[in-house]
């Protein structure tokens, strides 16, 4: 239900007197969620309340705002969301309001494995005092297995409401429009048939990559290119296997999760992680098994961070014996997650389908769950919508597509649903790989679609020369065009690694602005983040 305001004409005070906002900052999707489901619990308790994305804030507000809840996810670098920029830009900068009138409490999203963890929460938690607000409750810091800790939260902070917001309009009441059954969901998932499981790869260099073809047919699901899919995944036999060795524990043994009894095995195939160990096992094991070096580990998340990247988690197990038994080891074990890909079909191509391009990983769940999938098999699948990854409303605009390995998926559906579409504007895509013959992922269809004069594409294959080879050397060398092209308002997305390909293609795009417009880098620094925060710049990394 969006419009509570037909509600309130009664009130004498302002609506944005009795109003909770509620901001989110969202990378997958979280905190969307968690903001939506809040959003849910206030209509229900009668509160006018608004959820928006940081992106669609007019910060100018916030001088007004009464009650604000910010939900914010932070990315493994202790980076804030791309849609969160503006916002934190905002509230660093020197014409940030004093906000004295301001109550607020954050919730932060992260993932403990990474040093800095929660940042983008706590420096936004941190800013809202030094502007004068008043903080109703501390800093709440989520893990990945952050679900049944968010609802807790959103029960206190609806306590809190309406506190702040009742005595602020005493019996203000909003007629609450039942919000529209979405069909599925990450908790109502589709059951798709896999129709096709193709190697792209060939030889055993690089990585095992796979195309994955999903039929929708019959769920009335929709999904625009730039979305992700949903996957739930289990534990392949073997991993589910080799934790019951280590622990010598028996598969049949009943253990009880969440009021229902089950077989460990089940429980340890469908309902756990067992490719990321949480900090609270590793605890009482160190505790069981009196490892003081591992209890020098998890005491500095520097560290802990980096062993969690390097070492596998049953070698890191095997390293600091310890028994457990079954009920405890589920326990302490985090809850199994769905895993998201950017889907790399459109709808006008392929109508009710849906396809990936997963690289198979033995260490990944769902990556290697995929992988030995055979078609003919269903799959729980969702969608992930993805509002800041959309090809331009226009049509007319030129498009440049920056996709090295797996980051290539939303690009075909990009050009799926361009061409389909009869999209006037132009198509620039730059891909890389490791080897020319190996791995180039899609050949004939980018090479068809050149063919046809419809596609401009150029390559990077690392491995084949002598030097390092990427995408982002394509784009230098391609410098003039390129600039001529953002000129004329051209789209720039980006997509795959987040840790050493987007910074390193952030860097070559200022460079490349730098040297083209004949600015100062500092100047061509601030172009590219405008472009980034008006969203004619795009990532989905990971
Ligand atoms: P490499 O593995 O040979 O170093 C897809 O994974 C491609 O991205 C590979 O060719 C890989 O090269 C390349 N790649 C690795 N690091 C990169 C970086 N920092 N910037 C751009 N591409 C990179």
């Amino acid at each position: 239900g969006q419009s509570t305001a037909p509600a309130l004409p009664t009130q004498t005070g302002t609506e944005s007197r009795a109003r909770l906002t509620i901001i989110y900052a969202s990378h997958t999707g979280n905190s969307r969620r968690i903001a939506e489901k809040l959003k849910a619990d206030a209509e229900a308790a009668g509160l006018a309340v608004r959820a928006l994305a940081a992106d669609t804030y007019p910060t100018k507000e916030l001088a007004q705002e009464k009650l604000l809840y910010l939900i914010a996810s932070t990315h493994g670098d202790g980076e804030p969301p791309d849609s969160a920029r503006a916002l934190f830009e905002f509230l660093n900068g020197r014409k940030a309001p004093k906000l004295p009138q301001l109550k607020y409490a954050v919730l932060a999203l992260g993932d403990s494995s990474y040093p800095k963890f929660c940042e983008a929460g706590r420096v936004l938690d941190r800013r809202l005092t030094e502007l004068g607000a008043e903080r109703i409750q501390a800093l709440s810091e989520l893990d990945l297995d952050f679900e049944q800790a968010a609802a807790d939260w959103r029960k206190q902070q609806i306590d809190e409401a309406r506190k702040h917001l009742v005595s602020a309009a005493p019996g203000l009441r909003v007629v609450v429009n039942n919000t529209q059954a979405a069909t599925f969901d990450r908790e109502h998932p589709f059951s798709a048939e896999l129709l096709s499981n193709q190697r792209l790869t060939t030889g055993n260099g690089w990585r095992d990559v796979r195309h994955l073809e999903f039929s929708l047919a019959e769920s009335g699901i929709k999904y625009e290119p730039g979305d992700a899919l949903g996957i739930i995944a289990s534990n392949v036999p073997a991993r589910v296997q080799a934790w019951l060795q280590w622990f010598e524990l028996d598969g049949g043994t009943a253990v009880t999760v969440q009021g229902k009894t089950q077989p460990l095995f089940e429980v340890l195939s469908h309902q756990r992680e067992l490719t990321r160990l949480s900090r609270s096992l590793l605890g009482r094991i160190a505790d069981i098994g009196q490892h003081d070096a591992l209890k020098q580990i998890i005491a500095n998340p520097e560290l802990l961070s980096d062993t969690l990247k390097r070492v596998k988690p049953l070698d890191l197990l095997r390293q600091f014996p310890a028994r457990l038994d079954a009920q405890t080891l589920v326990d302490l074990l985090r809850p199994l997650t769905p895993r998201l890909y950017s889907i790399a079909s459109s709808r006008e191509q392929v109508g009710d389908e849906v396809h990936l391009t997963v690289a198979v990983d033995p260490d990944g769940v769902a990556s290697s769950f995929l992988g030995a999938t055979e078609p003919g098999t269903s799959i729980r699948i969702f969608v992930e919508p993805n509002q800041r990854f959309r090809l331009p409303a226009d049509s007319h605009r030129d498009v440049i597509l920056v996709g090295p390995g797996t980051g290539v998926a939303p690009f075909r559906g990009f050009l799926q649903q361009r061409l389909a579409l009869g999209a006037a504007g132009r198509n620039w895509l730059f891909f890389g790989a490791p080897r020319l013959r190996e791995d180039f992922l899609y050949q004939t269809e980018w090479l068809d679609w050149r063919k046809q004069g419809k596609l401009q594409i150029d390559v990077a294959f690392s491995r084949d020369g002598a030097e390092k080879y990427y995408v982002q050397h394509a784009m230098r060398a391609k410098a003039r065009e390129l600039y001529q092209w953002l000129q004329r308002g051209a789209h720039l997305y980006v997509c795959g690694d987040a840790t050493r390909m987007a910074p390193d293609v952030h860097q070559a795009l200022i460079d490349i602005v730098a040297e083209q417009a004949g600015q100062s880098v500092e100047a061509a620094t601030d172009v590219v983040n405008g472009w980034l925060q008006e969203g004619r710049y795009a990532r989905d990394v990971y």
